[in-house]
C-alpha cells in the first residue's frame, strides 16, 4: 500500500453513506421545521478568527489548529463552525432586528488532537446558530431541537446535560471561587490541570482523571456564582425544557472548552461511547456577535458529531445490502454491444436504474455479475436477439425469461419493476 488516508482521517465507503445521507437529510426536514436555513462557510478561515473567538488560551487554539501560512497571512482548517457563521453574519450583514437569524449547517471540522474511538483529526458536524435574541425559551428551543435530531436517528441512551456559566461577571467570579478553593491542591490534581489551573481553570472540571474529580466533587460546586438575572434565566430554561417534556440533568461541573459561551451550556452525552461521551454539545454565547464587530445580539446553538452519532446509533455497515439495480445489460458479441449501451440510455431516460457488463465471456459469468450488483433484471442482447430487433429479459429472482421487443424494452421493464 502506497498511501494511506491521514493519521485521525478516514474514508466514508459506500456501505455507510446511508447513515450520512439520512442523519443529513433527517437534519435538512428538522432544521426547515424549527425555520432554520442552511448556509455553508469555507473550510479554510483566518487563524485569527478562532483565537479571538474561542480564546487564546482554549486546547483548540494552542495545540489543535491544522495552520497554513501563505506569504504574510495564516489560515486554518475550521476546527468547528460558530465562529465562522457569526464572522458569516457580521460580514454579509445577515442581521435581521426584527427576528432572530437561525442557520444550519453540515461539514467536515479539523482539530489536531491524539487520534481514538470517536475522535478524528477531520470529524463532521451538524449544526445550527439561532442569532437575536436572549430569550431562555430559544435557548430551550435549540436544546430540544437537538433532542429531537437524536430522536430522529433512532438514537437512544442519551444523556441531556445542562449548566449555566452566567454572564462575563458570573464567569469572573466562577473562576475566582474556583482558584481560591483548588490552589491549595494543587499538587493532588494531575499534570494536565495543574497546567489548566493557569490557563483555563474551568477546563479542570471536566478531567477524566479519578483524583482530580474526587477533588472537584468535594468542593460541593453549586450555583452560588449566578447573578439574580442569570439564575432566573437558568430557571427558565429548565422550566422550558419541562413543559416541553425533554428530559434533562442541571450539572455545575459542565463546562465547555470554548472562551465564548455566557449562560446556558448544554452537552448530549452517551454513556455508551466510552472516554469520548459527547455526542452534541452546545449553548449561548452572547457576547461573540459584537466580539466580532457586530451588534450586540444574543445568540445560541449547537453541533451534533456526526461520527459520534454513527457511533451511538450502533449502525453496522456490514449488514447493509447494496442497494438494488433495476437493469444489468449484457451483450453477447461485438455487434450487439453497441446496442446494448445504447439501450441503457434509453432505460436510464425511463428512470430505470443501469448498468452493462464490459467484460465478454461467458453468460453465465455475466449473470453471476449481474447477482452481485443485485440486478432484479438481466436483458441480454445476442446476435440472434439483434437480427430480431428484440432482447431477452431474465427474471433473476424467478429464474424466467421472456423475449421483448427493443421498441417496447423501457415500457415492459418499467412496468415489471413497479410489479416487483
Ligand atoms: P464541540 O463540543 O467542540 O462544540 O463539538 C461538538 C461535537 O462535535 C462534540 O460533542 C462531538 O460530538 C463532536 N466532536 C468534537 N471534536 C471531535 C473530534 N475530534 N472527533 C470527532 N467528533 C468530535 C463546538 O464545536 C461548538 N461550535 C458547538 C456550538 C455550536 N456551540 C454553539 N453553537
Amino acid at each position: 500500500m502506497l498511501f494511506k488516508s491521514p493519521r485521525g482521517t478516514r474514508d466514508i465507503l459506500p456501505q455507510e453513506i446511508g447513515f450520512w445521507i439520512k442523519a443529513e437529510e433527517g437534519a435538512r426536514k428538522i432544521f426547515k421545521l424549527f425555520g432554520y436555513e442552511e448556509i455553508r462557510t469555507p473550510i479554510l478561515e483566518e487563524a485569527k478568527l478562532f483565537s479571538r473567538s474561542l480564546g487564546d488560551l482554549t486546547d483548540i487554539v494552542q495545540k489543535q489548529m491544522f495552520l497554513i501560512k501563505r506569504e504574510t497571512d495564516t489560515f486554518v482548517l475550521r476546527p468547528e463552525g460558530t465562529a465562522p457563521i457569526v464572522r458569516a453574519y457580521v460580514e454579509n450583514t445577515l442581521y435581521n432586528f426584527n427576528n432572530v437569524s437561525k442557520f444550519f449547517y453540515m461539514g467536515p471540522m479539523f482539530r489536531a488532537e491524539r487520534p481514538q474511538k470517536g475522535r478524528l483529526r477531520q470529524f463532521h458536524h451538524i449544526g445550527c446558530e439561532a442569532i437575536g435574541s436572549g430569550h431562555p425559551h430559544l435557548d430551550a428551543e435549540t436544546a430540544a431541537l437537538a433532542v429531537t435530531l437524536l430522536k430522529d436517528l433512532g438514537i437512544q441512551g442519551w444523556q441531556l446535560v445542562v449548566n449555566s456559566l452566567g454572564c462575563s461577571a458570573d464567569k469572573k467570579n466562577l473562576s475566582l471561587m474556583m482558584k481560591g478553593a483548588l490552589s491549595p491542591k494543587l499538587k493532588f490534581f494531575c499534570e494536565d490541570c495543574q497546567e489548566r489551573m493557569g490557563r483555563n481553570i474551568f477546563r479542570v472540571l471536566d478531567c477524566k482523571n479519578s483524583q482530580c474529580r474526587e477533588i472537584v466533587a468535594g468542593l460541593g460546586l453549586g450555583w452560588s456564582y449566578l447573578c439574580s438575572e442569570c439564575e432566573r434565566h437558568f430557571d427558565d430554561v429548565g422550566a422550558a425544557l419541562e413543559s416541553l417534556n425533554v428530559e434533562f440533568v442541571k450539572d455545575p461541573l459542565l463546562v465547555r472548552g470554548l472562551d465564548y459561551y455566557t449562560r446556558t451550556v448544554f452537552e448530549l452525552i452517551h454513556p455508551g461511547l466510552g472516554a469520548q461521551n459527547a455526542i452534541g454539545a452546545g449553548g449561548r454565547y452572547d457576547l461573540l456577535v459584537e466580539e466580532l464587530g457586530g451588534p450586540a445580539r444574543g445568540a445560541v446553538g449547537f453541533a451534533l458529531g456526526v461520527e459520534r452519532l454513527m457511533l451511538a446509533s450502533g449502525f453496522d455497515a456490514a449488514s447493509v445490502l447494496q442497494e438494488e439495480l433495476d437493469c444489468y445489460l449484457v451483450a453477447l458479441g461485438d455487434k450487439a454491444s453497441k446496442k446494448v449501451l445504447e439501450s441503457s440510455f434509453q432505460l436510464r431516460q425511463s428512470g430505470l436504474s443501469c448498468d452493462l457488463d464490459f467484460f465478454t465471456g461467458s453468460l453465465k459469468s455475466a449473470l453471476r455479475r449481474a447477482d452481485k450488483k443485485r440486478a432484479v433484471f438481466c436483458v441480454v442482447i445476442g446476435d440472434n436477439e439483434l437480427e430480431k430487433g428484440a432482447a431477452l429479459v431474465k427474471d433473476m429472482r424467478q429464474s424466467t425469461q421472456e423475449e421483448v421487443p427493443l421498441s417496447d424494452l423501457a415500457f415492459y421493464l418499467c412496468a415489471r419493476r413497479e410489479r416487483t
